[in-house]
C-alpha cells in the first residue's frame, strides 16, 4: 500500500513511518517540522514539509497518489491550547477540513486517524474508560481533537470515505520532545538525568494510561489491515499515579531527588485510564510492552543522546 503520514516527523508519526516500512508498505510524510524533525525519518522516506492547510497539499496527493492517508499531524500539546485555543483549532480542525477534502478529491480508500482518550473523556463517570462514555473534553485540544473525529464520520456518511480512528493514551517513548510542554515520562527523564529537579502538579496522586509507543505504531499497523471502522481505544488499562512513575524514574535513573511541587494545572483530567477491550477484540491488538520495560528503554534511549 501507498501510504501518506502526516506528522510522520513527530514523535510518534515517525514510529508509524518506521512499523509501516518494516510491514513492506511505501510511506511519503507531509510535516511542517514545526515540533517535528527530519532526523526523526528512516533514510529514503519522502518528506514533504508542508501546511495541512497549504493549498500545496493538494499537489502532494497528486504526486504520491496515496491509498491510505494516517493522520498524526497536529497541535498536540493541552497546554498550548488553553494558551491559544484559535490557534489549535486552525491546525486541528481546519488543516484537518483540508486533509480530509483532498482524500475525498484524490479518491483515498482509508484514513487512520490518531486521536486522544486522554483529553476527550473529560473526569470521566467510568474507569477504566470505554469508547461508548460522553466526550466531555475539558480543554480546547480535546475539543478540536473531538471535532475531527465528527467530521470523519460525516465524510463517512457523505462521501463514504471510511476512517478508523484510535484514541490514544498517554504515549511514551524514544523521541519524544522533552521540553516545554512535553509528556511527563520525558520530562521526568531529561530532568533527572541532567541531575535537575522534576515539578510535580497537584498532590502527584493523579493517574495516567502510559502505552509505550512501539504498542501504538502495532495499532496503526493493524488498523491498516483489518477493515474495522469506528473508534478503538489505545491504552493498557492499567493506572498509574505521577508518584508512582517519579519513585520507578528516579530508581531507573539514579536519581537522589525529590520532586519539586506546584499547583495543578487548570483543564487536566485527575484520573484516566481507558478500557481497551474493542481493539482487542476488533483489531487483534494487546499492548506487549510493560511500562518497567517501556520506561527502562526510554531511560537507556535519552541516555545515549545526553
Ligand atoms: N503524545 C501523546 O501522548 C498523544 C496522545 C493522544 C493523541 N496524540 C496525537 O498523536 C499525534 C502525534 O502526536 P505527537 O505526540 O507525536 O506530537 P508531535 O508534535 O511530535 O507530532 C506532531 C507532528 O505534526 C507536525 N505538524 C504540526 N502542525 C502541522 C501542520 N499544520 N501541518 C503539517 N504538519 C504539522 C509537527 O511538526 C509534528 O511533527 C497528534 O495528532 C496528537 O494529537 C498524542
Amino acid at each position: 500500500m501507498k501510504i501518506l503520514v502526516t506528522g510522520g516527523a513527530g514523535f510518534i508519526g515517525s514510529h508509524v513511518v518506521e512499523a509501516y516500512l518494516a510491514t513492506g508498505h511505501a510511506v511519503a510524510v507531509v510535516d511542517t517540522l514545526a515540533t517535528g524533525r527530519r532526523e526523526n525519518l528512516p533514510p529514503g522516506v519522502r518528506l514533504h514539509q508542508v501546511d495541512l492547510r497549504d493549498e500545496a497539499l493538494d499537489g502532494v496527493f497528486a504526486e504520491e497518489r496515496p491509498e491510505v492517508v494516517n493522520h498524526h499531524a497536529a497541535q498536540a500539546s493541552v497546554a498550548v491550547s488553553l494558551r491559544d485555543p484559535r490557534g489549535d483549532a486552525a491546525v486541528n480542525v481546519i488543516g484537518g477540513l483540508c486533509l480530509l477534502e483532498l482524500c475525498v478529491r484524490h479518491g483515498v480508500r482509508r484514513v487512520i486517524y490518531a486521536s486522544t482518550g486522554g483529553a476527550i473523556y473529560g473526569d470521566a463517570a467510568s474507569l477504566p474508560t470505554d469508547e461508548r462514555h460522553p466526550a466531555a473534553p475539558s480543554s480546547p485540544y480535546g475539543v478540536a481533537k473531538y471535532a475531527l473525529e465528527q467530521y470523519l464520520h460525516a465524510f463517512r456518511v457523505m462521501h463514504g470515505l471510511p476512517s478508523v480512528t484510535l484514541r490514544y493514551a498517554n504515549v511514551y517513548g524514544p523521541r519524544q520532545d522533552p521540553h516545554g510542554e512535553a509528556g511527563v515520562i520525558a520530562l521526568f527523564i531529561h530532568a533527572m538525568l541532567r541531575g535537575e529537579q522534576p515539578t510535580v502538579f497537584g498532590d502527584g496522586a493523579q493517574t495516567r494510561d502510559f502505552v509505550g509507543v512501539e504498542d501504538v505504531a502495532r495499532a496503526n499497523v493493524l488498523a491498516l489491515q483489518s477493515d474495522a471502522a469506528g473508534v478503538f481505544n489505545i491504552g493498557t488499562g492499567v493506572e498509574t499515579s505521577v508518584n508512582d512513575l517519579f519513585a520507578r524514574l528516579a530508581a531507573l535513573t539514579g536519581s537522589p531527588g525529590r520532586p519539586a511541587r506546584a499547583p495543578a494545572r487548570p483543564g487536566e483530567v485527575y484520573r484516566s485510564v481507558l478500557d481497551v477491550r474493542l481493539a482487542a477484540e476488533r483489531l487483534g491488538w494487546t499492548p506487549q510492552v510493560s511500562l518497567q520495560e517501556g520506561l527502562h528503554r526510554t531511560v537507556d534511549w535519552f541516555r545515549a543522546r545526553l
